[in-house]
């Protein structure tokens, strides 16, 4: 059993039996946030999907307070290391088992370059996460364009994937639509909408471009989710 907790844009909390995970946890500054970085003090992985600031978000002050690993790409974990926080790096297309589960960090097309002040720093590639929590296979796409490599997700019988919708930076509901043809999950749970002006879209117009093809959760900021194996 994995426990999803939608806090807003691409932040969720996922619980399993013995583990608490934030991804995303954009929490300062998110208009639509459910909970604030200090709520969490149990997490024990962080998982950032890039660089960009509506996803490494609250990251270092969660993972600095509570001695939770962040788990990115080499170049963010370069980053988060120079300023104390622990790291475990993956790259593009591997995999690792964690206590809770396997991990396989997936490609996204996007950017991922840090905000540090009024300089970007370089941070690698962005990317997605395939989770599994207590044998529950969940898929963050993190931001990405439609890509040709979702099709391989197939294989991996992905029980919930979690897909940006608000176009302009990311897919918008036509893409998103077309990803869940691609990825065939059991459930699919649109995000990364709504939060800001140039990022608007309409969820009930996605579920019906979805179809019969995978089952439309709607979350809204603070709703919980539980997913069975
Ligand atoms: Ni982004
Ligand atoms: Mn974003």
């Amino acid at each position: 059993m994995a426990k999803l907790h939608y806090l807003g844009h691409s932040a969720f909390e996922i619980r399993g039996r013995d583990t608490v995970l934030l991804v995303d946890p954009f929490l300062s500054g998110n208009p639509t946030a459910a909970a604030q970085g200090s709520e969490f003090n149990d997490v024990r992985y962080i998982f950032v999907t890039h660089g960009h600031g509506d996803h490494l978000g609250d990251t270092v002050s969660i993972a600095s307070r509570t001695g939770a690993t962040v788990v990115a790409n080499y170049e963010i974990c370069h980053y988060l290391g120079k300023k104390g926080v622990s790291c475990h790096a993956m790259h593009i297309g591997g995999t690792f088992t964690f206590p809770f589960g396997r991990v396989k960090m997936t490609p996204a097309l996007h950017g991922s370059d840090i905000l540090e002040g009024d300089h970007l720093v370089p941070g690698g590639a962005p990317c997605g996460f395939l989770l599994d929590v207590d044998g529950v296979r969940i898929y963050h796409a993190g931001d990405t364009g439609l890509t040709m490599d979702m099709q391989l997700l197939a294989e991996e019988k992905v029980k919930a994937a979690i897909l940006p919708i608000g176009g302009n930076f990311v897919m918008d509901i036509h893409d998103a639509a077309r990803a869940v043809g691609f990825i065939r999950p059991e459930i699919v749970i649109p995000i990364h909408y709504d939060t800001f002006p140039v990022i608007m879209a309409d969820p009930d117009a996605f579920e019906q471009l979805v179809g019969k093809t995978a089952g439309v959760k709607i979350m809204h900021s603070g709703e919980s989710l539980e997913l069975a194996v």
